[in-house]
């Protein structure tokens, strides 16, 4: 951090996940500390590889081809079903009005009706769903119904940063680290959630792409009967992106006491539409849907409804072909990259679920991470999601097959 005339420039570490690697650099202007900022805002970490962005854009700048798998944007379009529905529901005569705060009430009974096929768990749509600009506004906006300043928020570590940003320092309250290790299987122990007021559980997982292992959704729902002060969220943004047979549980299998949020963005390849929902314990549902009233307008409803008829195409779970056809892409990318970073000897999570790869390097990864820059792949460094990710680096499968062979190719050359 670098403090002048009560300026403080730094990075925010959340960025590391969302938007372009060109909208991280060009974003670092804009993320400038100031005295008169809140102290919650300059609470926020700094972020740790801007030396990285600015090498890369250099490169860029001077026509160096670089494969990026770093970002987990989806490369792949969204399925046509998608998009044909949007332009539809585009001539809704009451498409141009304000959205409810809850979502469109057919929508909200689609939800309840794919949820039902999917999981076998049956919720009230006046009740027990709500619809959200995709998971990142909510996860981070259901903190403001339960955090008050000082609280803990247990948050795994590595994680996705809005659980600890989004979710506790912009609360004024204290993040508490749930390591996930190899020791553990990715699977935090969550005995120390029970002094927080909020524990933020994420399976499958970003960024270690891990499974939760049957039993612990049951231990969750025991905790939280024994410690009904602390509220569970579970981010389940990715429980439709899994491979060879594996279906992703939900929590609300296993407890209605908790809430869950679900997104689009992966699952229809649809991350800039921005839409997504959060289903589960009807008293926190309500309790959001009026807080959001005070924060938002919701999602446009022409792309609540484009949601709602793409889940509506699912068969008892099942996807549609184009969604399935996506999933094959994405796992043959899987076992490409899984398959060559075990030749590299590098140790990777091998997992059914995400995009994502994760992969122990060494002590500190900085050095292969720049190795790799150099030999023209960006990948994401494991620290940028917290202490427990150091020796770690990320790569994103958001690439074609093709680009993405061509990367193994550049890491596997020697230095
Ligand atoms: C674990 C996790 N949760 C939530 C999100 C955000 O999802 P959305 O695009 O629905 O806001 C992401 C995006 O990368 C993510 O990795």
């Amino acid at each position: 951090m670098f403090k002048t005339n009560g300026y403080i420039s730094c990075h925010v570490e959340f960025e590391i996940t969302g938007g372009s690697l060109q909208n991280l650099i060009q974003h670092q202007d804009k993320v400038v500390k100031d005295m008169n900022f809140s102290n919650r805002y300059n609470n926020l970490p700094s972020y740790l590889f801007a030396g990285l962005e600015k090498k890369a854009a250099q490169m860029r700048a001077q026509g160096i081809d670089l494969i990026d798998l770093g970002i987990g944007d989806p490369d792949l379009l969204p399925p046509n079903f998608f998009i044909e529905s949007m332009r539809r529901h585009l001539n809704d005569p009451d498409t141009h009005l304000y959205p409810t705060s809850q979502g469109d009430p057919q929508v909200r009974q689609k939800i309840g009706r794919w949820f039902l096929g999917r999981f076998g768990v049956d919720l009230n749509p006046d009740e027990e769903i709500c619809v959200t600009i995709g998971a990142k506004e909510g996860l981070a906006n259901f903190s403001r119904l339960i955090v008050n300043p000082g609280d803990k928020v247990a948050v795994p570590d590595p994680a996705y940063p809005v659980y600890a940003q989004g979710g506790a320092i912009l609360n004024d309250a204290v993040p508490v680290k749930l390591p996930l290790n190899p020791e553990n299987g990715f699977i935090p122990d969550i005995a120390p959630a029970g002094e927080c007021k909020l524990l933020y559980l994420n399976y499958p997982n970003n960024p270690t792409g891990a499974e939760a292992p049957a039993g612990f959704f049951s231990e969750v729902a025991n905790f939280i009967e024994s410690h009904p002060g602390t509220t569970v969220v579970h981010d389940a943004a990715y429980s439709e992106m899994t491979f060879g047979g594996y279906r992703s549980p939900s929590l609300l299998q296993f407890t209605r006491k908790a809430v869950e949020f679900h997104s689009m963005s992966k699952l229809f390849n649809a991350t800039g539409f921005r839409v997504g929902f959060v289903v589960g314990d009807s008293r926190l549902i309500k309790g959001f849907a009026a807080l959001k009233a005070q924060l938002d307008s919701g999602v446009p409803v022409f792309i609540q409804r484009a949601m709602a008829d793409g889940l509506d195409m699912y068969d008892g779970g099942k996807p549609p072909e184009e969604v399935q056809a996506n999933l094959q892409e994405y796992a043959q990318r899987r076992n490409l990259v899984e398959d060559r970073l075990d030749k590299l000897d590098w140790e990777v999570l091998k997992s059914r679920a995400t995009f994502y790869v994760w992969a122990k390097v060494g002590e500190d990864e900085a050095a292969t991470i720049d190795g790799a820059l150099r030999k023209g792949v960006i990948l994401t460094p494991g620290s940028g999601f917290g202490i427990s990710g150091k020796g770690y680096v990320r790569l994103a499968l958001c690439q074609p097959l093709a680009r993405i062979e061509e990367a193994m190719d550049r890491l596997s050359e020697s230095a």
